[in-house]
């Protein structure tokens, strides 16, 4: 318990998940010009759709988009639709219709907006009234993983020791300066759960305090709020989460669990392309044709 103080929110269990999607995706640009990253299709699903799948099988049963005005089409998929539902359904896809019929029954669903891209820390902060005094996930939806086994993992050790908690993996050296990278505590054992101890986002090589980089899912306490409302710009004017975590994991030590499952980041070309080719590849509807050209064209 953080600082020996009882907190609202022990044992709490998080059941709100906050998607922030209200970036430019720069790197994903021209098509981002017009269309959301956040709904370019892993075969014929968004990823958008992908990771509140996750959220829900994770227990989530509100989810929050942040998105900006501009983005009216993450507004659009979110929307009720039977007339949509009753045709995939027709087509012969139960699966699908189940899942697309899900948001606004089983899972509500609210848009809030963020006014200009002002970074991570500034776009959770955005969803603090639609979130209130509870835990809450947050997903970065230009990350997409096998499964929900990680983020059921972070939402259960946030409800057992009452701290955030966060996913992350171990990259080469090399890499680690594109990222937010932890310190693990001296005593936690090699392949977690760590407890953080300090967090540094972007380090140089040199300075990296480890290679375990903080990937997109993360389980948070409310108290996060305060620390994002006393973030400083940095020098490109955004408000970093990280920083948040930092000073939360200075206080407490938040827990950082490696994710075991597959993980892809669908916001390069080069990433959702292989997230494509992987997913199409497990989809009995298309993986036996798909394969069949697949491997005459790479024998060409
Ligand atoms: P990214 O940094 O990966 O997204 O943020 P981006 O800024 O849109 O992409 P690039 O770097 O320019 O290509 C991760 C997630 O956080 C959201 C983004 O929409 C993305 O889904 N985000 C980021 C916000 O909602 N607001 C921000 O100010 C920044």
């Amino acid at each position: 318990m953080p600082n020996g103080i009882w907190l609202a929110w022990d044992s709490m269990r998080s059941r709100t998940a906050v998607i922030p999607a209200a970036g430019l995706g720069t790197r994903f640009y021209p098509v981002t010009k017009a269309v959301p990253k956040e709904l370019l299709p892993i075969v014929d699903v968004p990823v958008l759709q992908l990771v509140m799948d996750e959220a829900i099988a994770a227990g989530a049963e509100h989810i929050v988009l942040v998105s900006h005005v501009s983005k009216t089409p993450v507004e659009a998929y979110v929307a009720p639709s039977a007339a949509v539902i009753d045709k995939v359904r027709a087509s012969g896809r139960d699966d699908l219709a189940n899942r697309l019929a899900r948001i606004g029954a089983d899972v509500r669903v609210s848009v809030v907006y963020q006014d200009a891209p002002r970074g991570l820390g500034h776009a959770v902060g955005c969803a603090r009234s639609a979130v209130g005094d509870e835990p809450f996930s947050v997903l970065l939806p230009d990350e997409i993983m096998g499964d929900a086994t990680l983020l059921n993992a972070l939402v259960d050790s946030c409800e057992k020791k009452g701290v955030g908690a966060v996913g992350l993996m171990r990259v080469p050296m090399e890499q680690v300066s594109a990222y937010g990278v932890i310190t693990p505590s001296a005593s936690s054992p090699d392949e977690g759960p760590y407890d953080i101890v300090d967090v540094v986002e972007k380090p140089a090589q040199a300075d990296a305090p480890s290679n375990l980089i903080i990937i997109g899912r993360y389980v948070l306490t409310p108290d996060v709020f305060e620390e994002i409302d006393a973030l400083k710009p940095h020098a490109n004017g955004e408000l970093q989460l990280t920083d948040a975590l930092r000073a939360q994991s200075l206080r407490s030590p938040l827990t950082g669990m490696l994710n075991r499952s597959q993980r892809w980041d669908t916001g390069t070309p080069m990433g959702w392309l292989t997230a494509v080719v992987d997913i199409a590849l497990t989809r009995p509807d298309i993986e036996p044709g798909f394969r069949a050209w697949l491997t005459q064209r790479l024998g060409d």
